[in-house]
């Protein structure tokens, strides 16, 4: 790519201490397309994760008396691993072998209104949520969910913070996947296509948590280089100028037509999830045997939560790929179907 090369040549990294262009443009950019006032750059989608639950608890902190600490988060949950991110995450496999984690993490269930309700007080410094839940098997929150815990973190003063390091940046068709429910965080965290293949996220805040760290209370010696920054302009700059949002949503719609057609022909395919293209195909046995015999024919398949294929294509897919994988996957599910009846036939005769 001419830009990497030619900033690559130029300048790769600066001390954070002082100003650059890029990060500059591309910090102006990301407010401009969320209504965002500010932006913390960092590396990869877990640090980022980390620098919201900082300013969450730096934003309810009383000076070490007040018990303001705790988080709501939800249950199938992905934040990342680090030890705060890791903490967060609603699902024990993870959390495995690293317990305890941080204090007073309350997980809930996606769309219970009153298990929300519930686990809500004026302990709670932060609401965490995926509003479209990609390694928990491609699930969305509900618009109403979604009010109920802006309207229960603006009662109780705490932050109400959208991990959209999967769901974000065009993934589903819009910027974000909040934006159909219209409602809106304090905290919005962004990562994965940011850098266009560099590591680079970032935790964008609303204009009143702007000053809630002080000098050095948080940094990235890494984060938000020009040469990241330079790269993450390009590449919200090739998807205007390309109309990649309109073309995500296409390209999604013939795929969800595709993956519905399994759903009809094949008795094992359960259902179609997801927008844009974060899409899931829940299957009735295991996924991992599938993937398995997929990558011998040359398709790479992500399995999720045991039995959901997880689909994250490049938004750059064309109709002709997809032709090509769901060719794939007809192959391979007769045999799973033949499998599945075969396993039934013997099941009965026993
Ligand atoms: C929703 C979500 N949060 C956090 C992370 C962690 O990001 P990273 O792997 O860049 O640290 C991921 C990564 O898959 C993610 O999907």
């Amino acid at each position: 790519m001419p830009i990497f090369r030619d900033q690559a040549a130029k300048l790769v990294h600066l001390s954070n201490h002082y100003d650059n262009r890029y990060p500059t443009a591309l910090a102006e950019r990301l407010c401009d397309l969320t209504g965002m006032a500010g932006v913390f750059f960092s590396t990869g989608g877990t640090e980022a994760v980390e620098g919201a639950i900082k300013l969450a608890r730096l934003a309810a902190w009383d000076g070490g008396a007040g018990r303001k600490c705790a988080f709501v988060s939800l249950n199938g949950s992905y934040h990342g691993r680090t030890y705060g991110a890791l903490s967060v995450t609603g699902q024990e496999r993870y959390r495995q072998g690293f317990a305890p984690g941080l204090p007073d993490i309350r997980f809930v269930d996606r769309n219970d209104i009153a298990g929300l309700r519930a686990a809500m007080d004026n302990d709670v410094c932060g609401i965490l949520i995926e509003p479209l839940q990609g390694e928990g098997g491609v699930w969305e929150c509900t618009k109403e969910y979604l009010a109920e815990a802006r309207r229960l973190a603006d009662e109780h003063h705490a932050l109400l913070i959208y991990d959209e390091i999967q769901s974000g940046l065009g993934r589903t068709g819009d910027w974000f996947s909040y934006e159909a429910s219209g409602v809106r965080p304090d905290v919005l965290i962004v990562g994965k296509p940011l850098g266009g293949g560099l590591p680079l996220s970032a935790f964008l805040v609303t204009e009143e948590l702007f000053g809630v760290f002080q000098l050095a209370q948080h940094g990235s010696t890494l984060g938000g280089s020009p040469l990241a920054s330079r790269l993450g302009l390009e590449f919200l700059s090739f998807m205007e100028s390309e109309g990649m949002l309109h073309r995500i949503h296409q390209t999604s719609q013939y795929m969800q037509q595709q993956l519905q057609k399994l759903v009809k022909d094949f008795p094992v395919a359960r259902a179609v999830r997801g927008r844009g293209l974060l899409l899931g195909l829940e299957i009735s046995q295991p996924g991992r045997p599938i993937a398995e015999a997929a990558l011998q024919r040359g398709l790479l398949l992500n399995v999720t939560q045991g039995n959901i294929f997880r689909f994250l294509p490049p938004y750059i897919l064309e109709p002709q790929h997809i032709d090509q994988a769901i060719g794939i996957f007809q192959e391979l599910l007769t045999i799973a179907s033949e499998a599945e009846k075969a396993a039934c036939a013997t099941t009965e005769r026993a």
